[in-house]
């Protein structure tokens, strides 16, 4: 299909649930070898939250998806896709997409799961963004959510400090009179980076046995270093590609929406786009690194705080195991 015959798409609502429990520097104190004062200014991370044992990813999806709905002034019953981005599915299968469906009464909609880790929210809004381009439907509720509360070894210092658990999510239709336009999107990967960060046990490759879950083989595996690298480099050239598809600078974009890992990540990228930090939202002090959820929640904070006014460019970028990264430019 050549690109002329495609619509435009918009995001028109948006919507975010986080668990109630909070879990402070302080509390993590007493159960690793660390200190606030090294998390914070390691990472600007202050709490997280966390889901509670019975509270599935699905439920934190559809609280994401209720708000983003009412939002957007539609029914589920209206919707035609739901794609949950997630690494933390209620099970192997179903799809937590179709957890939510059910949860939703969102009867006629199709339904999948997008396993892109961190990057996960961005490649389903582009994989939702073709679906409505091409004519095929019309109302596509795109989640990100996960538990990494689940898969986190809570004896590792060096992970258990930097991740929560939550939701977000946006209706995506096609775009009427421009408001909330998807410019520009540009994602990648680069698979023979995948020991840097994975979970290694749970799936074929390495079934659970009872020798091997005494190693926690099912909880994250993280390079730090490496990956933080791998973050900046990447999410610097995604931004620089997604703007520049849109025909825009980076003194266009009004607000940018990083990956909620790290300050000094999002720190570093800012210095390298040469754009001040007053304009790159930032509320990973409270929530942590949610993983696919983590842009979802940050996009819809800062539309319904108005530091997304109508009329404005702003630019979410992302960055997660795999690799994957992705970056996307919208009009508001
Ligand atoms: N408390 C106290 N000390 C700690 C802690 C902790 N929580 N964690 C690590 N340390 C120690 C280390 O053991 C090390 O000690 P040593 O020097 O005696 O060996 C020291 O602190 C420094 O460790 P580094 O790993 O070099 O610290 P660094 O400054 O790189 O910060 C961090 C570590 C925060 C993990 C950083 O590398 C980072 O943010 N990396 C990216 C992480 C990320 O974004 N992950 C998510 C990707 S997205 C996804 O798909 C899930």
């Amino acid at each position: 299909m050549s690109t002329q015959s495609l619509r435009p798409v918009a995001v028109t609502g948006t919507g975010s649930h986080l668990p109630e429990k909070v879990l402070t520097n302080d509390d993590l104190q007493r159960m690793v070898d660390t200190s606030d004062e090294w998390i914070t200014t390691r990472t600007g991370i202050k709490e997280r939250r966390l889901a509670s044992e019975n509270e599935a990813t699905s439920d934190l999806a559809a609280g994401a998806a209720r708000a983003a709905l009412e939002n957007a002034g539609l029914e589920a019953g209206d919707l035609d896709l739901i794609i949950v981005a997630t690494v933390t599915p209620d099970m192997a299968f179903p799809s937590t997409a179709c957890f939510v469906q059910k949860a939703l009464g969102a009867s006629k909609a199709t339904c999948f799961d997008v396993s892109a880790a961190c990057s996960g929210f961005l490649y389903g809004m582009e994989i939702a963004r073709g679906y409505i381009a091409s004519g095929l439907v019309e109302n596509a509720l795109v989640i990100g959510a996960d538990k990494l509360s689940g898969i986190i070894d809570w004896t590792d210092r060096n992970t258990c400090v930097l991740f929560g658990d939550g939701a977000g999510a946006a209706v995506l239709q096609p775009a009427r009179e421009k408001a909330g336009e998807i410019l520009s999107t540009c994602t990648g990967s680069n698979g023979s980076l995948d020991e840097i960060l994975n979970v290694p046990g749970g799936g074929s490759r390495l079934p659970l046995t009872t020798e091997n879950i005494g190693l926690k083989v099912n909880t994250m595996k993280m390079a730090g270093r490496e990956v933080y690298r791998q973050a900046v480099t990447t999410m610097v050239s995604a931004a620089r590609e997604a703007i520049a598809r849109a025909g825009l600078t980076a003194d266009d974009i009004a607000c940018f929406i990083p990956h909620q890992a790290n300050l000094r990540i999002i720190e570093t990228i800012a210095d390298k786009l040469d754009v001040p930090m007053d304009r790159f939202f930032v509320n990973l002090t409270q929530y942590g690194n949610t993983s696919a959820a983590a842009v979802a929640i940050a996009l819809d904070e800062a539309q319904r705080s108005g530091r997304i006014k109508r009329g404005d460019h702003f630019l979410m970028v992302v960055f997660g195991g795999g690799l994957t990264w992705a970056s996307s430019v919208v009009r508001w």
